[in-house]
């Protein structure tokens, strides 16, 4: 793959029109949104998408999320239906994303969906990635900004760190606000919540006035964030830990300290926030992590989740 100097832009005028004139030359730019940054692409532009696989050695069969400026623009795309009317009106921009039936005539890129007929799409909230999605006025592929089976990163380091020298830039608005991926919502069948993650379950179905379904095993959906160890660091990762092991370095959580804590005060929002970062600063040191429990409600269903896959053997 061809060695590129990583630009490192500004989210001012001047940066953002830079951002989207490479986009629109079919060249990779990292962007913030609120959950984490995404490794952005013209979803159009089969080459430019290519590059995102490549970039993040990540298996082909991985659709991709599509980050578009409204709910009107969702609709270029995806058959629109009542539900997502609904959904789109409570929760867009921020950190949701629905899978809708691909419309026909879409023009995207087939390596964007895999193939599939459905098609996932989210507005985010972030000031800097709705003024990118204005100035590029298109529809931007954007997986997390790391390479494939490595945590997400939440801050423009974390991308310079992972994908430095194979992207073309990254923009750079500091740390992410709300830390994990969004939550993703199929309506491509009954309500199914495909992944936990920055809005919690609890708030999508009090808006739909029922219960989601969950992802059924079965089905062949190419969600890799599903895969078991999808979210790994380098070093083995211990769950549960009331205390820490000799050799170990211990992510706290509440009253049970480590060396950093998620949240002292046992707030599992700020502990959302700042999970990829810890696990980034503990896995720099190449020695086995340990993490305290961390309560399985709200947010902490996604934190689990993902702490599972980093735990998961490999
Ligand atoms: O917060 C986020 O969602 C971030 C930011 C950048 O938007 N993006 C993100 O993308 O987490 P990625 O590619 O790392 O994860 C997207 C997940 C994958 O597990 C993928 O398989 C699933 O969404 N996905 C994409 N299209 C799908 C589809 N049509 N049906 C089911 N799952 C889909
Ligand atoms: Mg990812």
């Amino acid at each position: 793959m061809e060695d590129l100097t990583t630009q490192s832009l500004t989210p001012s005028e001047a940066g953002i029109s830079r951002a989207a004139w490479l986009l629109s030359r079919g060249a990779l730019v990292a962007f913030p949104t609120e959950t984490v940054y995404g490794l952005g692409a013209d979803a159009r532009n089969s080459l430019a998408v290519a590059k995102v696989f490549e970039a993040k050695g990540r298996p082909q069969f991985n659709p991709l999320i599509v980050h578009v400026a409204s709910a009107d623009h969702a609709q270029n795309f995806v058959t629109w239906s009542d539900t997502a009317q609904l959904l789109a009106d409570a929760f867009w921009p921020g950190p949701f994303t629905l899978v809708l039936p691909l419309k026909t005539g879409h023009g995207l890129s087939p390596l964007v969906t895999a193939e599939l007929p459905t098609l996932a799409i989210r507005v985010p909230a972030d000031a800097t990635a709705q003024a990118l999605l204005d100035a590029f006025s298109g529809p931007v592929a954007a997986p997390s900004a790391n390479p494939s089976g490595r945590i997400s990163p939440t801050s423009a380091a974390h991308v310079f760190a992972g994908l430095g020298g194979k992207i073309s830039a990254v923009l750079d608005n500091g740390p992410c606000a709300v830390g994990v991926e969004s939550t993703i919502v199929s309506l491509a069948g009954p309500p199914t919540l495909l992944r936990e993650g920055g809005l919690t379950r609890e708030r999508i179905e009090q808006v739909l006035g029922k219960r989601l379904m969950a992802t059924p095993t079965s089905d062949a959906i190419t969600a890799p964030g599903q895969l078991a160890s999808h979210y790994a660091p380098r070093a083995p990762v211990r769950l549960n830990a009331k205390t820490v092991f000799p050799g170990e370095r211990m992510l706290g959580f509440g009253g049970i300290d480590g060396d950093l804590n998620l949240s002292a005060t046992a707030d599992l929002t700020q502990a959302a926030a700042r999970l990829f970062e810890y696990l980034h600063q503990l896995d720099a040191s190449d020695q086995p992590i340990a993490v305290a429990p961390i309560p399985d409600t709200g947010l902490g269903r996604a934190i689990n989740d993902r702490l599972a896959r980093a735990a998961a053997p490999r």
